[in-house]
């Protein structure tokens, strides 16, 4: 099955239950990649910080595929960037916090794509 039809399913099997504290975005199924679709490239794009919300942002996101970037922070950064946000690192308050949104197994999914990004 396709991963657009699993977002789909899962959307569809959300609707139907309508089940307090069913979260499509905290759903299991939903692959990394689509994770980054969905909640990074908009500001970030394929990482270089070329999204198309980017340009209307105060501060453009740095480029993570930057190998001294990379080689600059450690995961537990890059994971407390993601769930507690820019302000939380002293970075810029446009980087959302997504700890309502992501489950750790997922923010430490996404950290494990960026430092691919990085490769
Ligand atoms: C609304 C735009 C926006 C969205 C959405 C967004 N970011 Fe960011 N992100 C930023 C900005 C702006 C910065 C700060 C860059 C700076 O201060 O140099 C940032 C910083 C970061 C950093 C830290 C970079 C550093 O300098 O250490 C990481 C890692 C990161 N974002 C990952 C993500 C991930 C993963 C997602 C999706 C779950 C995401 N971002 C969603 C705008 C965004």
């Amino acid at each position: 099955m396709t991963q657009q039809n699993n977002l789909f399913i899962c959307g569809l099997a959300c609707a139907l239950l309508l089940a307090p504290g069913c979260n499509q975005q905290k759903h299991a199924n939903i692959s990394t990649t689509d994770l980054y679709r969905l909640h990074c490239s908009g500001c970030h794009g394929d990482g270089t910080g070329n999204g198309h919300i980017a340009q209307t942002l105060k501060t453009r996101p740095r480029n993570l595929q930057h190998k001294e970037w990379q080689s600059s922070v450690s995961d537990e950064h890059i994971q407390k960037v993601i769930r507690d946000g820019g302000l939380s690192a002293k970075l810029s308050e446009e980087m959302p916090a997504f700890a309502t949104k992501l489950t750790e197994q997922q923010i430490a999914g996404l950290t494990q794509y960026i430092r691919r990004l990085g490769m």
